[in-house]
């Protein structure tokens, strides 16, 4: 069972997760640390069992059950630098990636910022900053992870996969939270340190699903297929064109990169 003594006793962090808020049911983790933003210390993490509206990327659902999975989001204020905040959503991604690899084998970073395994989706990322006015900027990162999951709603089931039905195993939820919050503070650092991801890309790289091989670009105006090369300072992932030859940089948002053969 989740509870606020365990995460708070698990936690080996400096400074971020030293505020938990622990909730057996919220409309959505994202939803709760905004409200509470203004007057929260920096690093406050909220945990819920179940969310009642979990929220995904581009408006959708995330599928958020009672008892089985992590739903976890966590503020920033300190630090931020409104044109790189969306960087922290790879910082969130190699985090989330370190984390589980000690658990699973082959845990991979779909980019940006989906983790999988076997080629399945275990967690999603959704990252939401707040930049009007000097005072009030924060950042909110949301995180999801399947963890005990024995299955998902036929939507998602094709894509979706849990730790437990990749590797048969049970684990403990705060075991996992602590971890994610433990090398978002590290890589977090690299970070803020150099103002951009040079300090990490690397590793970034060095995860990276589909890395060296063919990947269908899908844009607004054209759809075409290169090679994935890896990501630069700023999170661009960098794509060389089958068609011709050059080297484009994507930003994420503006297209979506699917391996040749499906999902991944
Ligand atoms: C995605 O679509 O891949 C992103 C999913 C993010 C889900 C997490 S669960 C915790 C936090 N609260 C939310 O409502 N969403 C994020």
């Amino acid at each position: 069972m989740l509870s606020h003594e365990k995460i708070l006793q698990k936690m080996d962090t400096e400074k971020l997760g030293q505020n938990v808020i622990y909730l057996d049911e919220t409309d959505s983790t994202n939803e709760y640390v905004k409200k509470i933003a203004p007057d929260s210390p920096e690093g406050t993490l909220v945990v819920a069992d179940c969310q009642k509206s979990g929220k995904g990327r581009l408006g959708r659902n995330w599928s958020s059950p009672h008892g089985e999975a992590v739903f976890m989001s966590f503020l920033l204020k300190e630090h931020l630098i409104p044109e790189n905040a969306s960087m922290i959503t790879i910082v969130a991604a190699i985090a989330v990636q370190k984390a589980l690899s000690s658990l699973a084998a082959d845990v991979k970073i779909k980019w940006p910022n989906d983790i999988v395994l076997n080629g399945r989706k275990v967690c999603g990322i959704l990252t939401e900053m707040k930049s009007s006015g000097l005072e009030s900027q924060y950042v909110v990162v949301g995180i999801g992870i399947n963890v005990n999951n024995q299955s998902f709603p036929e939507n998602i089931a094709r894509t979706a996969a849990s730790l437990y039905t990749e590797t048969r195993k049970k684990y403990d939820r705060s075991d996992i939270i602590c971890n994610v919050m433990k090398e978002f503070e590290k890589y977090y650092h690299l970070f803020v340190e150099k103002n951009d991801l040079s300090g990490l890309m690397s590793e970034y790289n060095q995860c990276l699903v589909n890395r060296e091989n063919e990947v269908e670009i899908i844009g607004k105006s054209e759809t075409y297929r290169g090679k994935s090369l890896g990501i630069d300072s700023y999170g661009r992932l960098l794509v060389q064109r089958c068609d011709t030859g050059m080297t484009e940089s994507i930003v994420s948002g503006e297209v979506s990169v699917r391996g040749v053969y499906g999902y991944v």
